[in-house]
């Protein structure tokens, strides 16, 4: 049976006693609205540990536009059905006023990365990030978390924030699931118009091509979308593009034609 903690304090209480020792733990965090990337995570995370710890927060220190956070998805009931399904042990459901009682006094900063790709359109984007995953490896103590390639940078900075702060908790990288037509699997596909999604599959074809950089800029924008960045970094191509309001991203490795 999965349990749900809405109240951090009980969750907190129940971490610190003894029946966990032994007991190898494993975190998802997530915003919620769960597809099959996400389950993708918490079916790894339940095979390998004896507990699994699912967290839905939609964290609005990561968002700079309160119109996205405003409209993003939410699907509660669905997503507890997913984590009973997928025999999730634990979900915790944190409210903001627990989460930051300290009304974001205090912040994670990096000065490099998190400046780069999506850090340049979105200012304070992954201090957001990184300070609501901080407090969730604190809460959780987890020996292993889970994080998708999908949001590869944001993986990365994770990995280093866990490697600067000696945080003892494994941090595990999972492959990006994709649809039938390779587009990545994201809340917010669910906000594409039906034409929009249709349109949306020719992103990760054409980041994934065998093609310069110049040549996929112009190729996208043809077909209506508007490129934020589409760079190569240490052998990997990451684009982030807009359809209307929606901001889709992604990243493959750079192959060898
Ligand atoms: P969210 O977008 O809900 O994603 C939660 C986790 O699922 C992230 O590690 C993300 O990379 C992974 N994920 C999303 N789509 C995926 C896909 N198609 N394939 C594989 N993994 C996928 O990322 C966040 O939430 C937040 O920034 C969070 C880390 C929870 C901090 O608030």
């Amino acid at each position: 049976m999965t349990q749900v903690f809405n109240d951090l304090a009980e969750w907190q209480s129940l971490r610190n006693a003894t029946v966990w020792i032994d007991k190898t733990i494993g975190l998802v965090p997530t915003m919620g609205n769960l597809h099959a990337g996400h389950k993708s995570l918490l079916q790894r995370s339940v095979a390998e540990n004896a507990i699994t710890v699912l967290t839905i927060f939609v964290n609005p220190t990561q968002f700079s536009d309160p119109l996205d956070l405003n409209n993003y998805p939410k699907t509660l009931q669905e997503d507890l059905n997913l984590a009973e399904a997928t025999k999730v042990d634990y979900v915790l459901i944190p409210q903001y006023k627990d989460i930051y009682a300290d009304d974001y006094r205090y912040k994670i900063c990096e000065n490099e990365l998190s400046k780069q790709l999506c850090g340049k359109q979105r200012a304070g984007h992954f201090e957001g990030v990184m300070t609501v995953v901080l407090k969730l490896l604190m809460l959780v103590k987890a020996h292993n978390a889970y994080f998708g390639e999908k949001d590869f940078q944001q993986l990365q900075l994770i990995k280093g924030l866990a490697q600067a702060f000696f945080i003892d908790t494994n941090i595990i990288a999972c492959p990006t699931i994709r649809n039938e037509q390779g587009l990545a699997l994201s809340s917010r596909n669910n906000l594409l118009t039906p034409a929009q999604l249709k349109l949306a599959q020719a992103f990760p074809k054409l980041l994934n091509a065998n093609l310069t950089i110049p040549q996929i800029i112009q190729q996208l924008t043809q077909l209506g979308f508007s490129v934020d960045y589409i760079e190569e970094h240490s052998a990997r191509r990451f684009g982030a593009v807009r359809l209307g309001a929606v901001r889709l991203i992604d990243n493959f490795a750079v192959r060898e034609w």
